[in-house]
Protein backbone atom coordinates (compact mmCIF):
# COMPACT_ATOMS: atom_id res chain seq x y z
CA UNK A 1 0.00 0.00 0.00
CA UNK A 2 2.86 2.51 0.69
CA UNK A 3 4.36 1.69 -2.34
CA UNK A 4 8.11 0.57 -0.36
CA UNK A 5 9.08 -1.11 -3.46
CA UNK A 6 7.56 0.90 -6.13
CA UNK A 7 10.45 3.34 -6.19
CA UNK A 8 13.65 1.64 -5.86
CA UNK A 9 14.91 3.89 -8.25
CA UNK A 10 17.08 6.69 -6.73
CA UNK A 11 20.05 6.39 -8.50
CA UNK A 12 18.09 6.56 -11.84
CA UNK A 13 17.02 10.03 -10.25
CA UNK A 14 20.26 11.24 -9.93
CA UNK A 15 21.15 10.33 -13.44
CA UNK A 16 18.02 12.01 -14.32
CA UNK A 17 18.64 15.14 -12.12
CA UNK A 18 22.39 15.84 -13.92
CA UNK A 19 21.05 15.21 -17.33
CA UNK A 20 18.24 17.80 -16.36
CA UNK A 21 20.35 20.02 -15.22
CA UNK A 22 22.33 20.22 -19.07
CA UNK A 23 19.95 23.12 -20.10
CA UNK A 24 18.03 23.25 -17.58
CA UNK A 25 16.63 26.94 -18.19
CA UNK A 26 14.78 25.67 -21.23
CA UNK A 27 13.78 22.11 -19.53
CA UNK A 28 12.80 24.12 -16.76
CA UNK A 29 9.81 25.33 -17.97
CA UNK A 30 9.35 22.42 -19.99
CA UNK A 31 9.15 20.37 -16.54
CA UNK A 32 6.86 22.46 -15.19
CA UNK A 33 4.34 22.61 -17.50
CA UNK A 34 4.09 18.82 -18.58
CA UNK A 35 3.68 15.89 -17.01
CA UNK A 36 6.31 13.86 -18.41
CA UNK A 37 7.63 12.04 -15.94
CA UNK A 38 4.45 11.58 -13.41
CA UNK A 39 4.13 8.29 -12.28
CA UNK A 40 0.94 9.56 -10.16
CA UNK A 41 -1.50 12.41 -10.05
CA UNK A 42 -3.05 13.80 -7.74
CA UNK A 43 -7.25 13.00 -8.15
CA UNK A 44 -9.48 15.94 -6.92
CA UNK A 45 -12.60 14.57 -5.19
CA UNK A 46 -15.78 16.43 -5.91
CA UNK A 47 -16.69 17.12 -2.89
CA UNK A 48 -13.37 19.46 -2.27
CA UNK A 49 -14.05 21.37 -5.06
CA UNK A 50 -17.33 22.05 -3.51
CA UNK A 51 -16.31 22.97 -0.13
CA UNK A 52 -13.35 25.13 -1.59
CA UNK A 53 -14.87 27.70 -3.91
CA UNK A 54 -15.41 29.99 -1.73
CA UNK A 55 -11.88 31.39 -0.47
CA UNK A 56 -11.03 33.02 2.74
CA UNK A 57 -13.76 30.67 4.69
CA UNK A 58 -12.56 30.11 8.58
CA UNK A 59 -14.85 32.02 10.66
CA UNK A 60 -18.15 30.16 10.36
CA UNK A 61 -17.49 26.34 10.81
CA UNK A 62 -19.50 25.18 13.67
CA UNK A 63 -18.45 22.47 16.30
CA UNK A 64 -20.76 20.08 14.80
CA UNK A 65 -19.14 20.42 11.12
CA UNK A 66 -15.47 19.91 12.57
CA UNK A 67 -16.07 17.45 14.73
CA UNK A 68 -17.77 15.01 11.89
CA UNK A 69 -14.36 15.77 9.65
CA UNK A 70 -12.31 15.24 12.70
CA UNK A 71 -13.93 11.63 13.38
CA UNK A 72 -13.67 10.28 9.76
CA UNK A 73 -10.34 10.87 10.42
CA UNK A 74 -10.57 8.89 13.61
CA UNK A 75 -12.41 6.14 12.05
CA UNK A 76 -10.38 5.53 9.08
CA UNK A 77 -7.92 2.39 9.52
CA UNK A 78 -4.44 3.57 10.56
CA UNK A 79 -0.95 1.62 10.39
CA UNK A 80 0.77 4.25 12.31
CA UNK A 81 2.23 2.17 15.35
CA UNK A 82 0.85 3.29 18.74
CA UNK A 83 2.04 5.49 21.32
CA UNK A 84 2.93 3.96 24.85
CA UNK A 85 1.17 5.80 27.64
CA UNK A 86 2.65 3.60 30.35
CA UNK A 87 5.95 4.28 30.79
CA UNK A 88 6.52 6.06 33.53
CA UNK A 89 8.59 9.26 33.88
CA UNK A 90 12.34 8.67 34.91
CA UNK A 91 15.79 10.13 34.45
CA UNK A 92 15.44 10.05 30.37
CA UNK A 93 13.88 12.70 28.20
CA UNK A 94 11.80 10.64 26.79
CA UNK A 95 7.73 10.87 27.04
CA UNK A 96 6.05 9.40 30.15
CA UNK A 97 2.98 9.23 32.01
CA UNK A 98 2.82 11.25 35.36
CA UNK A 99 0.18 11.98 37.85
CA UNK A 100 -1.35 15.25 36.62
CA UNK A 101 -3.61 17.31 38.15
CA UNK A 102 -5.30 18.08 35.03
CA UNK A 103 -4.78 15.33 32.18
CA UNK A 104 -5.92 15.85 28.61
CA UNK A 105 -9.36 15.14 28.63
CA UNK A 106 -10.42 11.72 27.39
CA UNK A 107 -13.66 13.05 25.25
CA UNK A 108 -12.22 14.12 21.85
CA UNK A 109 -15.08 16.29 21.56
CA UNK A 110 -14.55 18.45 24.20
CA UNK A 111 -10.83 18.98 23.50
CA UNK A 112 -11.54 19.77 19.79
CA UNK A 113 -14.28 22.40 21.42
CA UNK A 114 -11.53 23.65 24.17
CA UNK A 115 -9.01 24.26 21.57
CA UNK A 116 -12.32 26.22 19.35
CA UNK A 117 -13.58 27.79 21.93
CA UNK A 118 -10.55 29.04 23.66
CA UNK A 119 -10.09 32.81 22.88
CA UNK A 120 -6.36 32.80 23.67
CA UNK A 121 -6.13 30.42 20.67
CA UNK A 122 -8.65 32.57 18.18
CA UNK A 123 -7.79 34.42 15.39
CA UNK A 124 -9.98 37.91 15.66
CA UNK A 125 -11.27 39.17 11.99
CA UNK A 126 -8.34 41.71 11.74
CA UNK A 127 -5.53 39.26 12.43
CA UNK A 128 -7.15 36.42 10.31
CA UNK A 129 -7.49 39.19 7.55
CA UNK A 130 -3.92 40.40 8.26
CA UNK A 131 -2.20 36.87 7.63
CA UNK A 132 -4.53 36.12 4.93
CA UNK A 133 -3.28 39.48 2.94
CA UNK A 134 0.40 37.50 2.45
CA UNK A 135 -1.57 35.16 0.02
CA UNK A 136 -2.66 37.83 -2.57
CA UNK A 137 -0.15 37.03 -4.94
CA UNK A 138 -0.18 33.35 -4.81
CA UNK A 139 -1.94 31.45 -7.27
CA UNK A 140 -4.61 29.11 -6.37
CA UNK A 141 -3.18 25.81 -6.96
CA UNK A 142 -3.82 21.87 -6.32
CA UNK A 143 -0.52 21.74 -4.31
CA UNK A 144 1.20 23.88 -3.01
CA UNK A 145 5.22 23.32 -1.66
CA UNK A 146 5.80 26.50 0.81
CA UNK A 147 9.20 27.44 2.08
CA UNK A 148 10.68 30.49 3.81
CA UNK A 149 14.83 31.46 3.67
CA UNK A 150 16.89 34.39 4.99
CA UNK A 151 20.19 34.99 3.69
CA UNK A 152 22.13 32.80 6.49
CA UNK A 153 20.23 29.48 4.86
CA UNK A 154 20.62 31.16 0.87
CA UNK A 155 23.20 28.55 0.37
CA UNK A 156 21.18 25.52 2.25
CA UNK A 157 17.79 27.09 0.39
CA UNK A 158 19.66 26.49 -3.19
CA UNK A 159 20.16 23.05 -2.56
CA UNK A 160 16.21 22.55 -1.51
CA UNK A 161 15.16 23.90 -4.77
CA UNK A 162 17.53 21.52 -6.71
CA UNK A 163 15.85 19.04 -4.58
CA UNK A 164 12.31 20.13 -5.43
CA UNK A 165 13.48 20.49 -9.42
CA UNK A 166 14.82 17.27 -9.94
CA UNK A 167 12.91 15.15 -7.48
CA UNK A 168 9.93 16.73 -6.73
CA UNK A 169 8.56 18.57 -9.65
CA UNK A 170 9.24 15.09 -11.80
CA UNK A 171 7.38 13.62 -9.63
CA UNK A 172 4.02 15.72 -8.74
CA UNK A 173 2.91 17.58 -11.54
CA UNK A 174 2.17 20.72 -11.76
CA UNK A 175 2.61 22.15 -8.07
CA UNK A 176 3.21 25.70 -7.58
CA UNK A 177 6.08 26.47 -5.00
CA UNK A 178 6.18 29.56 -2.88
CA UNK A 179 9.53 31.07 -0.89
CA UNK A 180 8.44 33.49 1.86
CA UNK A 181 11.88 36.25 1.65
CA UNK A 182 12.40 36.51 5.61
CA UNK A 183 15.75 38.28 5.12
CA UNK A 184 17.47 37.69 1.68
CA UNK A 185 19.55 40.24 0.38
CA UNK A 186 18.58 42.03 -2.86
CA UNK A 187 21.02 39.95 -4.74
CA UNK A 188 19.98 36.60 -3.80
CA UNK A 189 16.39 37.49 -3.59
CA UNK A 190 16.72 38.57 -7.35
CA UNK A 191 18.88 35.23 -8.26
CA UNK A 192 16.39 32.92 -6.62
CA UNK A 193 13.30 34.62 -8.44
CA UNK A 194 15.56 34.09 -11.67
CA UNK A 195 15.94 30.49 -10.76
CA UNK A 196 13.81 29.07 -8.14
CA UNK A 197 10.63 28.60 -10.53
CA UNK A 198 8.79 29.80 -7.76
CA UNK A 199 6.51 32.34 -6.34
CA UNK A 200 8.69 35.05 -3.82
CA UNK A 201 6.92 36.43 -1.22
CA UNK A 202 8.29 39.09 1.00
CA UNK A 203 7.29 38.73 4.89
CA UNK A 204 5.63 41.56 5.63
CA UNK A 205 6.96 41.51 9.25
CA UNK A 206 5.79 44.96 9.81
CA UNK A 207 2.25 44.07 9.90
CA UNK A 208 2.64 42.05 12.55
CA UNK A 209 3.72 42.30 16.25
CA UNK A 210 7.34 43.47 17.11
CA UNK A 211 9.07 39.75 17.90
CA UNK A 212 7.94 39.29 14.31
CA UNK A 213 10.33 40.34 13.32
CA UNK A 214 12.96 38.52 14.86
CA UNK A 215 13.26 34.82 12.86
CA UNK A 216 14.15 32.83 15.75
CA UNK A 217 10.85 33.44 17.30
CA UNK A 218 10.06 31.14 14.11
CA UNK A 219 6.57 33.07 14.51
CA UNK A 220 6.79 33.36 10.85
CA UNK A 221 5.97 29.83 9.96
CA UNK A 222 2.62 29.02 11.64
CA UNK A 223 1.33 32.68 9.66
CA UNK A 224 2.80 31.70 6.20
CA UNK A 225 1.05 28.51 6.69
CA UNK A 226 -1.60 29.86 7.13
CA UNK A 227 -2.26 32.12 4.10
CA UNK A 228 -0.95 29.86 1.92
CA UNK A 229 -3.70 27.36 2.79
CA UNK A 230 -5.94 29.63 1.34
CA UNK A 231 -4.94 29.30 -2.24
CA UNK A 232 -4.53 25.51 -1.35
CA UNK A 233 -7.23 23.72 -3.14
CA UNK A 234 -5.94 20.23 -1.91
CA UNK A 235 -2.65 19.81 -0.46
CA UNK A 236 0.08 21.89 1.34
CA UNK A 237 3.68 21.34 2.38
CA UNK A 238 5.40 22.89 4.12
CA UNK A 239 9.67 22.17 4.50
CA UNK A 240 12.37 24.41 5.82
CA UNK A 241 15.32 24.61 3.75
CA UNK A 242 16.64 21.36 5.32
CA UNK A 243 14.19 19.19 4.03
CA UNK A 244 15.23 16.94 1.17
CA UNK A 245 12.19 14.61 -0.06
CA UNK A 246 12.58 11.23 -1.96
CA UNK A 247 9.64 9.51 -3.50
CA UNK A 248 7.80 8.29 -1.09
CA UNK A 249 6.71 11.57 -0.29
CA UNK A 250 3.92 10.25 -2.63
CA UNK A 251 2.61 7.99 -0.21
CA UNK A 252 2.57 10.13 2.59
CA UNK A 253 0.83 13.07 0.71
CA UNK A 254 -1.37 10.01 -0.16
CA UNK A 255 -1.88 9.23 3.74
CA UNK A 256 -2.60 13.17 4.27
CA UNK A 257 -5.55 13.02 2.07
CA UNK A 258 -6.80 10.04 5.08
CA UNK A 259 -5.12 11.67 7.91
CA UNK A 260 -5.71 15.64 7.21
CA UNK A 261 -2.14 15.82 8.75
CA UNK A 262 1.05 14.11 8.61
CA UNK A 263 4.21 14.83 10.83
CA UNK A 264 7.69 13.08 11.14
CA UNK A 265 8.37 12.44 14.67
CA UNK A 266 11.00 9.55 16.04
CA UNK A 267 9.76 8.40 18.84
CA UNK A 268 13.27 8.40 21.21
CA UNK A 269 12.35 12.78 20.70
CA UNK A 270 12.47 14.11 23.90
CA UNK A 271 9.14 15.32 25.61
CA UNK A 272 6.98 18.37 24.61
CA UNK A 273 6.77 19.42 28.48
CA UNK A 274 11.13 19.48 28.71
CA UNK A 275 11.40 21.52 25.38
CA UNK A 276 8.73 24.08 26.11
CA UNK A 277 8.86 27.00 28.47
CA UNK A 278 6.28 27.42 30.96
CA UNK A 279 4.78 30.56 29.94
CA UNK A 280 3.50 28.91 26.89
CA UNK A 281 1.38 26.28 29.07
CA UNK A 282 -0.13 29.12 30.91
CA UNK A 283 -1.34 30.91 27.24
CA UNK A 284 -2.54 27.65 26.67
CA UNK A 285 -4.47 27.20 30.02
CA UNK A 286 -2.79 23.84 30.33
CA UNK A 287 -0.26 21.81 32.82
CA UNK A 288 2.89 20.48 31.92
CA UNK A 289 2.61 17.01 32.87
CA UNK A 290 -0.01 16.85 30.71
CA UNK A 291 2.01 16.89 27.80
CA UNK A 292 4.49 14.63 28.81
CA UNK A 293 3.45 11.67 27.42
CA UNK A 294 3.78 13.30 24.28
CA UNK A 295 7.54 13.43 22.23
CA UNK A 296 7.98 16.59 20.24
CA UNK A 297 7.22 16.30 16.76
CA UNK A 298 9.20 18.04 14.19
CA UNK A 299 7.99 21.33 12.55
CA UNK A 300 10.95 21.80 10.18
CA UNK A 301 7.88 19.97 7.43
CA UNK A 302 4.30 19.00 7.51
CA UNK A 303 1.80 18.03 5.26
CA UNK A 304 -1.63 19.66 5.22
CA UNK A 305 -4.85 18.86 3.85
CA UNK A 306 -7.18 21.65 2.97
CA UNK A 307 -9.89 20.95 5.29
CA UNK A 308 -11.93 22.99 7.89
CA UNK A 309 -11.08 20.79 11.21
CA UNK A 310 -7.24 21.07 9.93
CA UNK A 311 -7.90 25.14 9.10
CA UNK A 312 -9.96 26.15 12.79
CA UNK A 313 -8.51 23.11 15.12
CA UNK A 314 -4.88 23.14 14.25
CA UNK A 315 -3.50 26.52 12.04
CA UNK A 316 -5.63 28.89 13.20
CA UNK A 317 -5.14 28.27 16.42
CA UNK A 318 -1.12 27.68 15.79
CA UNK A 319 -0.70 31.13 14.00
CA UNK A 320 -2.99 33.02 17.13
CA UNK A 321 -0.54 31.46 19.15
CA UNK A 322 2.49 32.89 17.21
CA UNK A 323 1.01 36.14 16.77
CA UNK A 324 1.40 36.41 20.85
CA UNK A 325 4.83 36.98 22.16
CA UNK A 326 3.73 35.30 25.24
CA UNK A 327 2.99 32.11 24.00
CA UNK A 328 5.14 31.29 20.65
CA UNK A 329 8.21 34.16 22.36
CA UNK A 330 7.83 34.67 25.23
CA UNK A 331 11.81 35.02 26.94
CA UNK A 332 14.58 36.42 24.95
CA UNK A 333 15.30 33.70 21.89
CA UNK A 334 18.58 33.21 22.54
CA UNK A 335 18.79 32.20 25.77
CA UNK A 336 16.59 29.42 25.32
CA UNK A 337 17.41 27.89 22.23
CA UNK A 338 20.20 25.05 22.97
CA UNK A 339 18.36 21.68 24.69
CA UNK A 340 22.08 20.87 25.67
CA UNK A 341 21.13 20.34 28.92
CA UNK A 342 20.61 17.93 32.11
CA UNK A 343 16.93 17.20 31.89
CA UNK A 344 14.57 19.08 33.47
CA UNK A 345 11.12 20.41 32.89
CA UNK A 346 11.27 23.59 30.44
CA UNK A 347 15.16 23.08 29.86
CA UNK A 348 14.74 24.80 26.21
CA UNK A 349 11.60 26.31 23.77
CA UNK A 350 11.14 25.27 20.42
CA UNK A 351 9.28 28.08 19.42
CA UNK A 352 6.43 27.22 16.10
CA UNK A 353 7.16 23.21 17.01
CA UNK A 354 6.25 23.59 20.72
CA UNK A 355 2.90 25.03 19.92
CA UNK A 356 2.33 22.89 17.30
CA UNK A 357 3.20 19.48 19.40
CA UNK A 358 0.83 20.74 22.36
CA UNK A 359 -1.92 21.65 19.93
CA UNK A 360 -1.58 18.31 17.90
CA UNK A 361 -1.13 16.07 21.26
CA UNK A 362 -4.25 18.21 22.76
CA UNK A 363 -6.35 17.47 19.57
CA UNK A 364 -5.36 14.03 19.30
CA UNK A 365 -4.48 12.64 22.55
CA UNK A 366 -3.83 9.09 22.12
CA UNK A 367 -5.32 8.85 18.83
CA UNK A 368 -1.66 11.05 17.33
CA UNK A 369 -0.52 8.17 15.98
CA UNK A 370 -2.63 8.99 12.87
CA UNK A 371 -0.92 12.13 12.04
CA UNK A 372 3.22 10.36 11.62
CA UNK A 373 4.12 8.64 8.67
CA UNK A 374 5.24 5.48 9.42
CA UNK A 375 8.87 4.86 9.91
CA UNK A 376 9.81 3.94 6.25
CA UNK A 377 11.61 7.18 4.77
CA UNK A 378 10.62 9.38 2.59
CA UNK A 379 12.59 12.52 3.79
CA UNK A 380 16.11 13.46 5.02
CA UNK A 381 16.60 16.68 7.42
CA UNK A 382 19.84 18.08 6.20
CA UNK A 383 20.68 21.02 8.43
CA UNK A 384 24.63 20.63 6.78
CA UNK A 385 23.39 20.56 2.92
CA UNK A 386 24.28 23.81 0.85
CA UNK A 387 24.92 23.98 -2.36
CA UNK A 388 26.28 27.79 -2.81
CA UNK A 389 26.74 27.23 -6.77
CA UNK A 390 23.22 26.08 -7.94
CA UNK A 391 21.57 29.40 -9.07
CA UNK A 392 24.83 30.48 -10.62
CA UNK A 393 24.90 27.23 -12.37
CA UNK A 394 22.15 27.49 -14.24
CA UNK A 395 22.95 31.05 -15.34
CA UNK A 396 25.29 29.34 -17.83
CA UNK A 397 23.63 26.37 -19.61
CA UNK A 398 26.13 23.49 -20.13
CA UNK A 399 26.05 23.24 -24.17
C1 LIG B 1 4.73 0.33 27.19
O1 LIG B 1 5.74 0.57 28.17
C2 LIG B 1 5.65 -0.29 29.29
C3 LIG B 1 6.67 0.19 30.33
O2 LIG B 1 7.94 0.30 29.77
C4 LIG B 1 5.91 -1.71 28.82
O3 LIG B 1 5.81 -2.61 29.93
C5 LIG B 1 4.86 -2.08 27.79
O4 LIG B 1 5.13 -3.34 27.26
C6 LIG B 1 4.84 -1.08 26.64
N1 LIG B 1 3.71 -1.35 25.78
C7 LIG B 1 3.82 -1.39 24.46
C8 LIG B 1 2.56 -1.65 23.70
O5 LIG B 1 4.89 -1.22 23.89
C1 LIG C 1 -8.69 8.42 30.51
O1 LIG C 1 -8.76 7.01 30.39
C2 LIG C 1 -7.70 6.31 31.03
C3 LIG C 1 -7.83 4.83 30.68
O2 LIG C 1 -9.16 4.43 30.73
C4 LIG C 1 -7.77 6.56 32.54
O3 LIG C 1 -6.71 5.88 33.19
C5 LIG C 1 -7.62 8.05 32.76
O4 LIG C 1 -7.75 8.38 34.14
C6 LIG C 1 -8.67 8.84 31.98
N1 LIG C 1 -8.36 10.26 32.04
C7 LIG C 1 -9.23 11.17 32.40
C8 LIG C 1 -8.77 12.58 32.42
O5 LIG C 1 -10.39 10.92 32.70
C1 LIG D 1 -2.59 23.21 -13.01
O1 LIG D 1 -2.62 24.29 -12.11
C2 LIG D 1 -3.40 25.38 -12.58
C3 LIG D 1 -3.21 26.49 -11.56
O2 LIG D 1 -3.28 26.01 -10.28
C4 LIG D 1 -4.85 24.94 -12.71
O3 LIG D 1 -5.64 25.99 -13.19
C5 LIG D 1 -4.92 23.76 -13.66
O4 LIG D 1 -6.24 23.27 -13.68
C6 LIG D 1 -3.98 22.67 -13.22
N1 LIG D 1 -3.94 21.62 -14.22
C7 LIG D 1 -3.98 20.34 -13.90
C8 LIG D 1 -3.85 19.40 -15.04
O5 LIG D 1 -4.10 19.95 -12.76
C1 LIG E 1 -2.55 6.61 -3.25
O1 LIG E 1 -3.84 6.15 -2.85
C2 LIG E 1 -4.56 5.51 -3.86
C3 LIG E 1 -5.97 5.24 -3.37
O2 LIG E 1 -5.99 4.96 -2.00
C4 LIG E 1 -3.81 4.26 -4.27
O3 LIG E 1 -4.51 3.58 -5.27
C5 LIG E 1 -2.43 4.65 -4.77
O4 LIG E 1 -1.68 3.51 -5.08
C6 LIG E 1 -1.69 5.46 -3.72
N1 LIG E 1 -0.44 5.95 -4.28
C7 LIG E 1 0.70 5.91 -3.61
C8 LIG E 1 1.88 6.44 -4.31
O5 LIG E 1 0.76 5.47 -2.48
C1 LIG F 1 -4.63 33.27 28.18
O1 LIG F 1 -3.28 33.71 28.22
C2 LIG F 1 -2.95 34.49 29.36
C3 LIG F 1 -1.51 34.97 29.15
O2 LIG F 1 -0.62 33.89 29.13
C4 LIG F 1 -3.12 33.65 30.61
O3 LIG F 1 -2.82 34.40 31.75
C5 LIG F 1 -4.55 33.17 30.69
O4 LIG F 1 -4.74 32.32 31.80
C6 LIG F 1 -4.91 32.42 29.42
N1 LIG F 1 -6.31 32.09 29.42
C7 LIG F 1 -6.78 30.85 29.46
C8 LIG F 1 -8.26 30.69 29.49
O5 LIG F 1 -6.03 29.88 29.45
Amino acid sequence: MHCNKVFNTRICLRALAVSLLTGLAVLGYLVKNTTLISTWSYQAKEEDSRVWTTQSAGTDWTLKELWTNFKNILNQPCDSPVANFSQTCGKEASACTRDCIRPLSNNTEKRLNDVITSPNLTLSKQQRDAILSLSESIPESDVIFLSASSSNHYDEMQAMFHNLHTVVFPLIPNITVVLFDIGLTEDQRRKTELHCRCHVVRFPAEKFPPHMKTNICYSWKPVIVRATMDKVRQILVYQDASIRWDQQLLAVINRTRTFGLQFHRNDYLSRISLHTLKQTFNYFGEEPCAFSPFPELEANNGIYKKDPFVIRGLLEPWARCALEASCMCPVDPGSVLSCNKPVAEHRCHRFDQSALGMITAKLFNKDINRIFAPSYKYLDIRRDHRMANYFNSLDKPKV
